[in-house]
């Protein structure tokens, strides 16, 4: 991993200096305390038993995985002291004898960058700080960075995705609803002379998957962990359509895609999706990319993945793999000993939108790709400098990049304590510089900007004190750049 630790402009904004106050997890009052003190060592100890979940009839992972235990175990007790964070527990070296070392090869060289990269990060950064005084966002990134850490620390377990069994799960008990879902869904695939569909209709059944991906993202697995998808649903319930949208460009967005020479231009108009979560909000987003290839509006979709497990639930390469599968054979994925009655209807649904994502990733129309700079504690504003290839690319070539979910939403607004109604195109920074930005957002994290004047303060006083994270209210924001 060859990214850069400090920005290159030494002026420029960076982790210890935010363009507003950092949020921490030593201050009370907000979500990052609570998050700090009582949600991650659950995610820890859910990582722990994951580990002791694994099968190991093999000595070898049997004995490693009690050393992995024992890194997860010191990260936890770590967690909530007021002591610096510790700099040698990225390393993986210690526990490799040179044959192992030289079996592993390129996989050990990997994790080896991987632990200096943090290493020099913290040095950088803060040095001097715990997981409670840190800015939140670095705190939690390398909260994740450490438990990849703890993991590859073994060589029996290195690749090995703690969060898999969570996610699939997630992606199961949803079983009825991805159902129904794939059922309308291919109702309009199907029914509809789809290329022809007038302006309005195009926009009507893009709003609806519009919405649908952006509440795809309540069902995140770092917020409740050990709580089922099902039951996530159920706190859920009441939080979708547009009422609960406190900032909603929506129709901006529906207009710049069904209007703008951007998308006339096919072949080559070209979108791209920073992933969030894996399991329902991953089909969900698949079903509006599929829906805008079947319109051709778009003829190229960049799926933009995590490298390495991340925040529990976000998507992987390989996750988006397993989801195909399950919908490919969705009996063997949601009822393995068929004990359930599927709908043969939302079971060829399923099959169908399967064949078409097989089709374009066959063809190229769609590309999965993944990239470290994801797993690092980088604010999107910095990708223009520290990720220029990338950030070059799509100002030349996407017409649309859809961030999705909290955490790149804290990403883009560089986690701060912006004022509410601070503009979005202000608060995002060098990102702005893209063609066009959309973000789709439940609110799980403190950071906020571009609400109307007066909004806030309407919250507060109906006593909504958790509105800023409950889950329950959402954004949708959108920067485009017209030059
Ligand atoms: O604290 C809540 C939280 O775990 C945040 O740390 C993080 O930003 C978010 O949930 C993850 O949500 P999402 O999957 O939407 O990025
Ligand atoms: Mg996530």
């Amino acid at each position: 991993m060859t990214l850069p630790i400090a920005p290159t402009d030494p002026n420029a904004w960076s982790p210890s200096r935010p363009p507003r106050p950092a949020y921490t997890g030593a201050e009370e009052g907000g979500f990052a305390y609570p998050t700090v003190i009582r949600r991650w060592p659950v995610i820890v100890v859910d990582v722990i038993n994951a580990v002791l979940a694994r099968d190991a009839s093999d000595p070898a992972v049997h004995a490693e995985g009690s050393k992995v235990i024992a890194r997860l175990s010191a990260l936890k007790y770590e967690l909530t002291r007021m002591r610096p964070a510790s700099v040698e527990a990225f390393s993986s070296s210690a526990d490799l004898d040179d044959e192992s070392k030289d079996a592993k090869g390129d996989v050990h060289q990997e994790l080896e960058q991987f632990n200096a990269f943090w290493k020099a990060a913290i040095q950088e950064h803060f040095p001097r700080h715990s997981f409670l005084s840190a800015s939140w966002l670095f705190s939690e990134c390398m909260l994740y960075a450490r438990i990849h850490a703890a993991v590859n620390s073994q060589p029996t377990w290195r690749g090995y995705d703690v969060f898999l069994g969570d996610k699939k799960k997630g992606f199961r008990d949803l079983n009825d609803k991805v159902l129904r879902i794939a059922e309308t869904h291919q109702g309009l695939m199907s029914n509809l002379q789809i290329h022809e569909l007038t302006q309005t209709d195009f926009k009507r059944h893009l709003h609806d998957l519009f919405l649908l991906s952006l509440w795809g993202n309540a069902t995140d697995l770092s917020m409740f962990a050990g709580l089922s998808a099902n039951e996530i649903e159920a706190m859920r319930a009441g939080a979708s359509g547009e009422e609960n949208i406190l900032s909603n460009h929506l129709p901006e967005i529906l207009d710049y895609i069904a209007t703008s020479p951007r998308f006339a231009q096919v072949p080559n108009a070209r979108v791209d999706f920073i992933l969030d979560n894996s399991g329902f909000e991953l089909f969900s987003d698949l079903l509006l990319a599929d829906f805008l290839h079947q319109t051709r509006r778009v003829d190229l979709t960049v799926f933009h993945c995590k490298t390495i497990p991340w925040f529990v639930s976000d998507t992987l390469p390989t996750d988006v793999e397993w989801l195909l599968r399950a919908l490919e054979d969705p009996a063997s994925f949601f009822s393995p000993g068929g004990a359930e009655e599927m709908s043969p209807v939302g079971v060829a649904a399923l099959q169908s939108l399967a064949a078409r994502c097989r089709g374009y990733l066959a063809s190229g129309a769609w590309r999965v790709t993944a990239d470290p700079v994801w797993c690092t504690f980088w604010a999107h504003h910095h990708l223009k400098t520290e990720a220029a290839a990338l950030f070059d690319e799509w100002k030349r070539e996407s017409a649309l990049c859809i961030f999705k979910g909290d955490l790149n939403y804290r990403k883009l607004v560089y986690d701060c304590k912006w004022e509410s109604t601070v503009a979005f195109r202000e608060a995002i920074g060098a990102v702005a510089e893209l063609p066009a930005v959309v973000s789709l957002r439940t609110n799980k994290s403190d950071p906020i900007v571009g609400l109307a004047e007066g909004v806030e303060g309407r919250l507060l006083a109906e006593g909504n004190k958790d509105w800023r994270w409950s889950g329950k209210l959402a954004v949708i924001e959108f920067c485009k750049n017209d030059s």
